[in-house]
């Protein structure tokens, strides 16, 4: 795809405009911006994920259960650190998992979202990325609530009522507990708060994603895969639908979602409008080769809609030949960071050396 035929695309696909607000008028300053990302963030929460993202944080208080200054040769601590959010009438305890290398303090930190709580496990090569001079942290999803419809497990007791009342999806809860994660991390001497990124793969990518987009202490967000519902538009896209979304994860979303089944043209808003809140911070996005699945044209396309928001801001978003790029190659110049990897749906080695060359040069 040359620059006119992605114009045209993007054109033809009839993308609500991330640069204007609900009464028609445009934002053509950051003043505006700041307004108008306040609406995309209401728009969100009412349309796709839900309404829990936007609650108040509450206090947490924390308490470390195990300690090796010994690990991985004795090169880094490892900890265990259990922490609890304080509810009015309720508490909720979910464990974390560290590795601090032990010199160079503070450090750039990746918050990685976990599918498992083995910690190195195959998509967390915690040594490589501690030996490259980063602090590790791992929060892993079902410690926080099931990744299925049962709402009454975990934190998810604590809001729901009944599924007649659900106004949230898990992608929400997920993520408004990894932004408590953050205010864990900004009370801990060996890591630099300024310098924190939150990493995902596929529903974690997702949830990283909103995480990073209503939380901007994160330097940057890293969606490995993300696809439908995450990083790449709705519309016009290959794989995987919100018809398919919605059938197989109804429960990752807000019910009001599933009014775009079959109907992704009557969405007032995209994908880039969640990808916009994280601008101007930095936003990294991954794609395989063979993921047709997540379609990694549309993740591309859905970066191309965010540029908007960075030139406004007098910054180069991606900085491509508004062309995908050779499979291997990293878009690294701008703000917005992407690379497409050979092979299906997985986090490599490959995604975490591109993903750590380029929080490395922030
Ligand atoms: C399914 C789902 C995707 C999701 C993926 C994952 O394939 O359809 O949307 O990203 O699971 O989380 O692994």
């Amino acid at each position: 795809m040359n620059k006119e035929e992605i114009d045209k695309k993007l054109k033809d696909l009839r993308l609500p405009n991330v640069l204007q607000f609900l009464d028609g008028n445009s934002v053509t300053n950051i003043t505006e911006w700041k307004k108008r990302r306040e609406e995309i963030k209401q728009i969100l929460v009412k349309e796709e994920y839900g309404s829990i993202i936007l609650k108040p944080h509450v206090p947490i208080s924390f308490e470390t259960i195990k300690e090796d200054d010994k690990y991985c040769g004795a090169k880094f601590i490892y900890k265990e650190v259990n922490i609890t959010l304080h509810f009015e009438n309720d508490n909720y305890t979910f464990p974390i998992k560290l590795s601090i290398p032990k010199e160079n303090h503070p450090l750039k930190t990746f918050l990685y979202l976990s599918f498992y709580t083995e910690f190195p496990n195959q998509y967390l090569p915690v040594e490589e990325i501690c030996d490259r001079g980063f602090a590790v942290v791992q929060l892993c999803y079902t410690d926080i609530t099931s990744d299925d419809g049962d709402f009454k497990n975990g934190i998810s007791k604590i809001f729901f009522k009944d599924e007649k009342s659900r106004d949230f999806g898990k992608i929400s809860i997920w993520s408004w507990v990894a932004s408590h994660v953050m205010d864990y991390l900004n009370e801990i001497a060996e890591i630099d708060k300024n310098n924190i990124a939150i990493v995902g793969h596929s529903r974690l990518g997702k949830t990283a994603l909103l995480t990073s987009a209503f939380d901007n202490r994160f330097k940057v967000v890293f969606s490995n895969d993300a696809g439908q519902s995450g990083d790449s538009l709705s519309r016009g896209k290959t794989g995987e639908h919100i018809k398919e979304i919605c059938d197989r994860f109804p429960y990752w979303f807000t019910p009001q979602y599933y009014n775009y089944i079959n109907k992704e043209e009557n969405l007032p808003f995209d994908q880039h409008f969640l990808l916009s809140l994280t601008a101007p911070r930095n936003l990294y996005v991954a794609s395989a080769s063979d993921n047709i699945w997540a379609d990694p044209k549309s993740q591309f396309l859905a970066l191309i809609a965010t540029n908007p928001i960075y030139k406004l801001y007098n910054l180069q978003g991606l900085v491509s030949d508004n062309k995908l790029p050779n499979i291997g190659e990293q878009l690294k110049d701008g703000k917005i960071g992407y690379h497409i990897r050979k092979g299906w749906h997985y986090l490599s080695r490959f995604d975490w050396n591109m993903f750590m060359e380029y929080f490395q040069n922030l």
